[in-house]
């Protein structure tokens, strides 16, 4: 009988526990994950108001729920945890499936200003991630640039120009709902460095920023006429062409009188963050032109967009785990078909799957195939990972080292917590957004 841990709950982490238990009738799992709360960047990324995607939360639940399944959350693997060479000791095999917890950066004078912040900051702040530490991010500001045109960048800006009484029925934290509702933000400005057709938004998540009340979206004709695409779209991927034709709507629409305008904006390089009265009050961008391969060069001219708010939406990041091979270049760990490589050569019963096997692309459904590779790979191996004797229940081990999991039952505790503190505000479900009140919850399983 095979026992595999799988470390962490996201998609890949549920998809590569799915993928064991259907392939394997014997094989038992493990999922361990840092927080208390099951479901990674589906809880923790995907936005409150996109309702039907965090329903996927569903059916990940239903491979939590497996008999041969156990979450065991709460459980942080590496420093101040469970050593990664442990839990080698502990399991047959391990499945690392991490995400890429960190933001990339800029690299640029001013990033770090007061008021300058990346998006994973924010994206933490309004889903109630435990670790979110900073608050205030609409507090004074007018203006606001995100930095990237990526589907995260959409999800960014289209949070800061919701209306207030569409987040009240997500389970958004109070705290979030409570500051974005006295948000003064109008004018968001999503800037791109490339072209329109090099956007990574998705049409599907562009268009909806056109759907919001009181909102105009502004595209600017002489930018998207800047692309090589433009002239003629037909010739472009099907992907791209939707984006260019949407964008396309909005330059060709007459100025409305809204209360909030997003400006689309292309062909825009950063290279500083301007500082006014100790805090961010501009971006400064360097105009680039397109450089016939895809990329773009910089023209020597500048723009200033003024901003008392900057989100850096510029993509995530894995970061090192320790006792685990690590990829510095791509942020990932380096595999051969999700067998983990330690110095180009397989590291037996040890795997990734997910971002930290690919990087941080894709969504919640490509982490699924991606799985069944890692799984496929670990079941190839399986008939030598069993001749490993184990020295009990892995459970039983941990609890005698000082490690107490938050287990299924603690999670539904946290679930009912959190449907309470909805029903005592008059909402639905609101999430709970720091770790004393997530284990206090937990911990009323056990009593
Ligand atoms: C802001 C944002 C919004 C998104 N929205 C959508 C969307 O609307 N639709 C869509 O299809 N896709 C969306 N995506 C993409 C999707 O979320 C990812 O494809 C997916 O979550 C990646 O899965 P993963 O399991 O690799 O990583 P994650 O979902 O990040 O899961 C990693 C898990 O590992 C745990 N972990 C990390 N380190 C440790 C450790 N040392 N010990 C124990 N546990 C650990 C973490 O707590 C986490 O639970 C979004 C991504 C982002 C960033
Ligand atoms: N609703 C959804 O389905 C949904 C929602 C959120 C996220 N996701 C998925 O999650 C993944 C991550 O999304 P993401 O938006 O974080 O990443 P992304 O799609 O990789 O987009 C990153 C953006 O940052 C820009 N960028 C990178 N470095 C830059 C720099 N130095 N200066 C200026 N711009 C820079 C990129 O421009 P270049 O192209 O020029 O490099 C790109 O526009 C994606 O696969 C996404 O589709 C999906």
């Amino acid at each position: 009988m095979l026992h595999v841990a799988v470390v962490g709950s996201g998609p890949s982490g549920c998809y590569t526990a799915q993928s064991l238990v259907q392939q394997d009738s014997e094989t038992h799992v493990d999922v361990l994950d840092r927080l208390p709360c099951p479901y990674g960047l589906v809880r923790y990324g995907v936005a409150p108001d996109h309702e039907k995607i965090k329903s996927l939360q569903n059916n990940l639940r239903t491979v939590l729920e497996h008999e041969r399944v156990r979450f065991l959350g709460g459980v942080q693997v590496g420093p101040g945890g469970v050593p990664a060479a442990r839990l080698r000791e502990l399991y047959h095999a391990v499945v690392y499936c991490v995400g890429a917890a960190t933001d990339r950066h800029l690299g640029i004078p001013g990033e770090d200003l007061p008021g300058s912040w990346s998006a994973t900051e924010f994206v933490s702040w309004y889903s109630a991630h435990p670790d979110a530490a900073a608050d205030g991010f609409v507090l004074g500001a007018r203006s606001a640039v995100v930095i990237g045109v990526g589907n995260v960048a959409v999800d960014v800006t289209r949070m800061l120009a919701r209306d207030p009484a569409e987040l009240s029925p997500t389970d958004m934290p109070q705290a979030a709902l409570t500051a974005l509702a006295a948000s003064r933000v109008t004018d968001i400005s999503m800037v791109g460095r490339r072209g329109p057709s090099q956007a990574r938004f998705t049409t599907k998540e562009l268009r909806e920023l056109g759907t919001l009340p009181d909102t105009e979206v502004a595209v600017d004709p002489a930018e998207l006429a800047m692309d090589p695409g433009y002239a003629d779209p037909s010739a472009l991927p099907a992907a791209q062409r939707r984006n260019v034709e949407a964008l396309r709507g909005w330059a060709e629409s007459e100025s409305q009188d809204a209360s909030r305008r997003i400006r689309l904006r292309f062909f825009l390089r950063p290279v500083e963050l301007l500082a006014d009265g100790g805090r961010v009050g501009a971006v400064r961008f360097e105009r680039t032109a397109p450089d016939g391969q895809g990329g773009v060069t910089g023209t020597g001219r500048y723009e200033d967009i003024e901003a008392q708010l900057v989100l850096r939406s510029v993509g995530y990041r894995g970061v090192p785990l320790e006792g685990l091979p690590f990829d510095a270049a791509h942020g990932t760990v380096p595999h051969l078909a999700g067998r983990v490589l330690r110095d180009g050569l397989v590291a037996p019963g040890e795997y990734v799957a997910g971002w930290i096997k690919r990087g941080p692309t894709g969504v919640i459904g490509t982490n699924r195939p991606d799985a069944k590779e890692t799984v496929t790979s670990l079941l190839e191996d399986a008939s030598v990972l069993v001749q490993k004797e184990l020295p009990g229940d892995p459970l039983a081990a941990l609890r005698a080292e000082g490690i107490e999991p938050v287990e299924w039952a603690g999670w539904c505790a946290i679930e009912r917590a959190e449907a309470e503190l909805g029903a005592s505000l008059g909402r639905s479900v609101v999430k709970l957004p720091d770790w004393e009140s997530l284990l206090a919850a937990a911990r009323t399983a056990a009593s």
